[in-house]
């Protein structure tokens, strides 16, 4: 009677569990290997705070996508590329379907305090994923970079990359980090309350919050995001641009003129009216601050 009922019960279960149930990653206390990404923020099962680990083998067991990449900055010429979509680890994750779906903002870590970030409409413009294999190989067979560089533990990658948007004199740029070791996810709402500018909704200040979250935020951090290449955060930055604001303009610009081991790089692309809504964008960030 009791095995009938399990049956019975068995067979309810496997009606209402698609044979191609999705799949998803197992996340480890600890870690078990360098080749591990450490995954952490607004995921569920990982307590606020804390950090879990994911596997290669788990991530090459999701669906993988490949291309011939063409215009990747990080190789000298058409490599191929295979590994995991950002959006795809978002769902083996089980972000998505969390308060606001497909409303996440993924930080990729990297080992010397560089930070990439990638907003919903960033992914959903470009398709990041996250390389498991450069020409098929694994990451211990991984070439070096033209400039010497160690690729692993992981790099993200676009199947192509041509600019979504432009600000002023910004243009939409890849976000393409190597030596990344952990990925942060964020709710975009939340995180982003602290980076927006107060006030007009077309502004020069709004203007420079979008190119600052593009640019400045990949080494300069805000509270919780942001890398940490530069020992300046936003509030340092944001009294600089108050209190000087020609010598941020100039730093901005071409780092080196200021201080010849500057190892920021320069942005000569940016004319003046987008130096000046940088500027304005710290300026606003500097009076929030003071309230
Ligand atoms: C790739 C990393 C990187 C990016 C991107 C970056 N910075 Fe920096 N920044 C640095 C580092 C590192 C320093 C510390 C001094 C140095 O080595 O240049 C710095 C220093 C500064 C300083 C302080 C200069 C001083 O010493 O008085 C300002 C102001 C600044 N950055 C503004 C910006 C703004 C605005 C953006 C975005 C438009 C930006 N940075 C983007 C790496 C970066």
């Amino acid at each position: 009677m009791r095995s009938a009922f399990f049956l019975f019960c068995a067979a309810l279960l496997s009606a209402a569990i698609p044979a191609t149930a999705p799949q998803r990653v197992t996340l480890a206390v600890e870690r078990s290997s360098p080749q591990d990404v450490e995954v952490s923020g607004d995921v569920p099962g990982i307590p606020q705070g804390a950090k879990r680990f994911v596997r290669y083998e788990d991530l090459s067991r999701l669906s993988q996508v490949a291309f011939t990449v063409r215009d990747d900055s990080n190789f000298s010429g058409p490599v191929k590329l295979s590994g995991v979509s950002l959006d795809e680890l978002l769902r083996a994750l089980g972000v998505d379907e969390g308060k606001q779906p497909g409303k996440q903002l993924i930080a990729a870590i990297c080992d010397d305090g560089y930070e990439g970030h990638y907003t919903a409409e960033y992914r959903a413009a470009h398709h990041p994923f996250l390389v498991l294999r450069i020409g098929g190989a694994e990451p211990a067979k991984w070439p070096r970079g033209p400039d010497g560089e160690n690729y692993g533990p992981y790099l993200i990658s676009h199947p192509s990359f041509s600019p979504a948007f432009h600000v002023l004199a910004h243009a939409d740029e890849a976000q393409i980090p190597y030596g990344v070791v952990g990925l942060r996810f964020f709710d975009e709402a939340a995180v982003l309350k602290d980076l927006r500018p107060t006030g007009a909704v077309a502004s020069p200040a709004v203007e420079g919050y979008r190119i600052a979250l593009q640019n400045c935020l990949r080494c300069h951090r805000q509270g919780d995001i942001g890398g940490t290449k530069s020992p300046f955060g936003w509030p340092q930055m944001a009294l600089i641009a108050q209190g000087n604001p020609a010598a941020f303009g100039k730093y901005v610009l071409r780092p080196n003129s200021v201080n010849p081991e500057a190892n920021m790089p320069a942005n000569p692309q940016y004319d003046a009216t987008t130096i000046a809504a940088l500027t304005a964008y710290f300026r606003s960030m500097a009076t929030e601050a003071k309230r």
